[in-house]
């Protein structure tokens, strides 16, 4: 069974995406009384025209999460126009404390996948709160960043989305960092298809284009889902999926003591592997800013 925490506009979408592909049971939980019964019912209403027989259930009751082997956290605040996602650190960090306390008291070996945002402090957060081994402790950022660099790249270069491959990595916010020195048009690379100007512009175009869908719409929601459920389903079918995911790092990329964005292995047992990759100057430039930014923002916490 998969509990999501947070039947919100991300959470309720990632429960949506999730059943859809009949990965498991699902139990959502939210504090407002009725909303994740109502959305439980939605969905399952929803599943019966696919013919999926997963059993969706909505609670109040923290007590629902029993027994889940994945629990995913999209409770708290969102960004409202004109944020940054740091802005939500403080308001979010107690509300994914005590969500992540819930998590570790009635699901003890599961699994759990951080969404809220500042998400890779939330994930650190997560990872004091539960206790849970490093493995068991990730973040969702750099999968849906790299659908939206996809986007970006397949409108420029005139190409498919499904030709590229491609990595966003480090902090999934302001400093996040899609990785252009190891970006290709099957197997051609980017480097030699754009300017170094129009690559820069791809990589400020990514950056900045979650918050103006924020701008325009109020919420990012139906990207989200899609990345939650794709990172579910590489832990509950242990898949050994290979994707950016936020881990807490201990010596990897020099780093130690903070969540941050990385390419991961996925599997039954959460993180397997860490990869390092070589990065340009520039990018590891970028990558150190963003933990310096998580670093700063840890401390913030901790005092
Ligand atoms: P939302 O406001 O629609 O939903 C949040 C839900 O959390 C609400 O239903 C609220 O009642 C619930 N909640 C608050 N405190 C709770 C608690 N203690 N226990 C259980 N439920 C609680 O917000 P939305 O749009 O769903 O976003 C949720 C979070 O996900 C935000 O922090 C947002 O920034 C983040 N986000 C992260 C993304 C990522 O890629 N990591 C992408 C999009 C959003």
């Amino acid at each position: 069974m998969i509990g999501i925490a947070g039947a919100g506009k991300v959470g309720a979408q990632s429960a949506l995406e999730i059943a859809s592909r009949g990965l498991d049971d699902i139990a959502l939980v939210d504090i407002v009384p009725g909303l994740a019964e109502g959305e439980a019912l939605d969905i399952s209403h929803r599943l019966s025209d696919a013919g999926v027989d997963v059993d969706v259930s909505g609670s109040s009751d923290f007590g629902a999460l029993r027994g889940a082997s994945l629990v995913i956290i999209a409770a708290g605040l969102g960004r409202k126009p004109g944020m940054t996602r740091m802005d939500l650190l403080s308001k979010n960090s107690g509300i994914i404390s005590s969500v992540a306390k819930e998590a570790a008291k009635y699901a003890p070996d599961s699994t759990v996948l951080m969404v809220t945002n500042p998400m890779d402090a939330m994930t650190y957060v997560a990872l004091k709160a539960t206790g849970f081994p490093k493995a068991r402790v990730v973040g969702q950022g750099g999968v849906l960043d790299n659908s939206r660099f996809k986007y970006v790249l397949a409108k420029k270069l005139g190409v498919s989305r499904g030709s590229i491959t491609s990595v966003v990595m480090g902090e999934h916010g302001e400093n996040m960092i899609p990785v252009a020195s190891h970006t290709y048009v099957s197997g051609v690379p980017l480097t030699s298809l754009l300017t170094e100007e129009e690559v820069q512009q791809a990589i400020e175009d990514t950056r900045k284009v979650a918050a103006d869908v924020i701008s325009k719409k109020g919420a990012t929601i139906f990207a989200p889902g899609v990345s939650v459920a794709r990172m579910a389903a590489a832990i509950v079918n242990d898949t050994k999926e290979v994707l950016a995911a936020s881990a807490y790092l201990e010596g990897e990329y020099g780093l130690n003591g903070l969540c941050i964005g990385v390419p991961v292995r996925l599997g039954r047992g959460g993180i397997e592997k860490v990869y390092e990759i070589k990065l340009s100057d520039r990018e590891r430039d970028w990558f150190n800013k963003g933990a310096d930014t998580l670093r700063e923002a840890i401390s913030t916490l901790a005092a």
